[in-house]
């Protein structure tokens, strides 16, 4: 785990923001951007390691900075993406960046998805929306060790067809034997989707999951939760077994500002994964 502590940060200016290279930009939807990135400096990306799940705090000179869930796969280590919907004044103005633009970068921070305990597991993976993100490094590096583990089942929801994210990664993942992939999108106002329609927890109805030695990871709007929560309760998980990945409002980014307090923890420093019996504690987290 390389996630901030308070012996890193005795050692470590943790508000240091080091320079990163654009490499490549990649459209995912008209209004989400995949990002490739490489530190400046060739040491700084060659030490560079994350934990799934955990983000990086991006500032862009003279619009701010703002958290992103790293999404490439933990064993790339020549480079890493960040996935970025432009929602405001940030993310609008990354819009401008091109191959060879220069922004600042601190991270990664948090804690990530529980991966040692995952191992020998099965593992069931529910991302909706932008909530795929941070569920990428996940999956990209379960395929890659995919002895690893037991059964694998994703189950995607996006609003639209042309919203879905990662669409190369998905046309892989629908063609893979060794795991399962359903997907759904709330609606097809074009008609060009064959698949699913209506919301993710309609695919609880689409794949069997066992309770057995099996874990549940998911990420997508704070809506989505109360539903995905009750299905997996329906199957028997227990809670500590149910991991889900928090968002709000950061500033510090390491447990300094309270900004972005969640009953009794930092988001930031504490999260931004919890387990479902963790969450379930914390006013207004699900
Ligand atoms: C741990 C973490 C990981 C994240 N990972 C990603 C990611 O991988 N990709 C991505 O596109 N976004 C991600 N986000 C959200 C991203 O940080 C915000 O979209 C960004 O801060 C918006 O900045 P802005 O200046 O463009 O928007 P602003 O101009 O600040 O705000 C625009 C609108 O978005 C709302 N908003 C901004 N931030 C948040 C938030 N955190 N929660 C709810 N509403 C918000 C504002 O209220 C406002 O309505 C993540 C957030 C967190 C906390
Ligand atoms: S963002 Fe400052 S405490 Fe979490």
């Amino acid at each position: 785990m390389t996630s901030f502590s308070s012996t890193t940060e005795a050692k470590q200016n943790i508000y240091q923001i080091n320079m990163a290279r654009v490499v490549r930009i990649h459209s995912e939807t008209p209004d989400t951007n995949l990002y490739t990135f490489e530190y400046v400096n060739k040491e700084q990306q060659k030490k560079f390691s994350f934990t799934p799940g955990q983000f990086m705090l991006l500032s862009f000179f003279g619009y701010g900075e703002a958290p992103f869930g790293i999404c490439s796969s933990p064993n790339q280590t020549e480079s890493f993406d960040l996935c970025i919907r432009s929602v405001g004044r940030l993310t609008n103005a990354l819009k401008n960046l091109h191959q060879e633009s220069i922004v600042g970068l601190r991270g990664p921070f948090g804690y990530g998805w529980p991966m040692d305990e995952l191992k020998g597991k099965n593992v069931v993976i529910i991302g909706g929306g932008i909530g795929l993100v941070p569920l990428r490094p996940v999956i990209l590096d379960i395929l890659e060790n995919r002895d690893n583990y037991g059964s694998v089942q994703i189950m995607y929801g996006a609003r639209c067809p042309e919203e879905l994210l990662f669409k190369e990664d998905l046309y892989l993942w629908d063609n893979r034997r060794d795991i399962e992939y359903v997907a759904t999108v709330d609606r097809d106002d074009e008609h060009c989707w064959a698949g699913n329609i209506g919301v993710v927890t309609i695919l609880f109805d689409r794949i069997t999951i066992s309770s057995e030695n099996t874990f549940a990871l998911a990420c997508g709007p704070p809506i989505m939760y109360q539903f995905v929560m009750r299905e997996l309760e329906k199957i028997g998980l227990p809670d500590d077994r149910i991991f889900l990945s928090l968002e709000r409002r950061m500033k510090c980014g390491v447990g300094h500002c309270s900004h972005c307090l969640v009953g009794t923890k930092f988001v930031c420093q504490d999260g931004p994964v919890f387990s479902y019996k963790v969450a379930k504690t914390l006013r207004g987290a699900v």
